[in-house]
């Protein structure tokens, strides 16, 4: 319909054009702003969403870590367990609302029964098990759900060096005594132990309202 309006605007538009040229232009002007949101293309909307997911996950993985750290150099590593058990989806939840969308992590071996993949999430982060197996690098990643309104932007989160093994590695060796026992406590049904560094520990799952990703271009 509004296609037809505008078709109609236009085509009179151009039979006024010889009568007055000043006027017409200013108001073709005024009609291609006002249809330029329609002239995005999806390649477009799909960077944008690329670009800012990039963006979300790297600010919610430093306010994390720069958390963690915090902890652990006040308080030690098995104190700090109660603080990730405490904090960790507090800070996401501050981070989803300044930003107006939803970001979570998810992992198939989660320690959080909260960080259990969705139907959505569990083929990516399959994926990215079976890439992480085989050396392929995980690349992020956007889908498109709910008739292409919500973007599903991922990004897989690997064990990057030692200091995660406090927590996720083998148990007695790299997890002590004491942290094991916080852990067990906490997380009953942990799965989320035994990592090595480089392993595939969950990846960032970011929920991108189409229409939130338009306002940015
Ligand atoms: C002090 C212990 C500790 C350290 C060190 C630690 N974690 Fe965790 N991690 C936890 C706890 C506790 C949770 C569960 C948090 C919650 O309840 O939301 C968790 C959850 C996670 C999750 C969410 C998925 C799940 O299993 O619920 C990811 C991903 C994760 N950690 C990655 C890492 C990475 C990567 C590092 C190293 C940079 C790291 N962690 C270091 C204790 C730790």
């Amino acid at each position: 319909m509004k296609k037809i309006i505008y078709t109609v605007l236009c085509t009179q538009l151009l039979l006024s054009c010889n009568s007055n040229e000043k006027i017409s232009k200013d108001i073709f002007e005024e009609v291609n702003k006002s249809m330029e949101v329609k002239k995005l293309s999806e390649v477009e909307i799909l960077e944008e969403a690329m670009k800012w997911g990039d963006e979300i996950s790297t600010e919610a993985q430093t306010q994390l870590i720069t958390a963690l750290q915090k902890a652990i150099s006040e308080k030690g590593i098995p104190e700090a367990i109660a603080f990730c058990n405490v904090e960790a989806l507090p800070i996401l939840s501050e981070v989803s609302q300044k930003h107006n969308i939803s970001i979570k992590r998810a992992s198939i071996d989660f320690r959080n029964p909260l960080d259990k993949p969705t139907e959505e999430e569990f083929p990516i982060l399959d994926a990215y098990a079976y890439n992480s197996e085989n050396d392929i690098k995980n690349e992020p990643n956007i889908q498109k759900f709910e008739n292409g309104e919500v973007l599903l932007y991922t990004k897989a989160i690997q064990i990057p060096n030692s200091l995660c093994l406090n927590c996720h590695g083998e148990p007695k060796t790299d997890i002590n005594e004491e942290t094991l026992d916080k852990i067990q406590k906490l997380y009953p049904e942990d799965k989320a132990k035994n990592h090595k560094i480089g392993d595939l520990r969950g990846m960032w799952s970011i929920r991108l309202p189409k229409s939130e990703v338009i306002k940015r271009l």
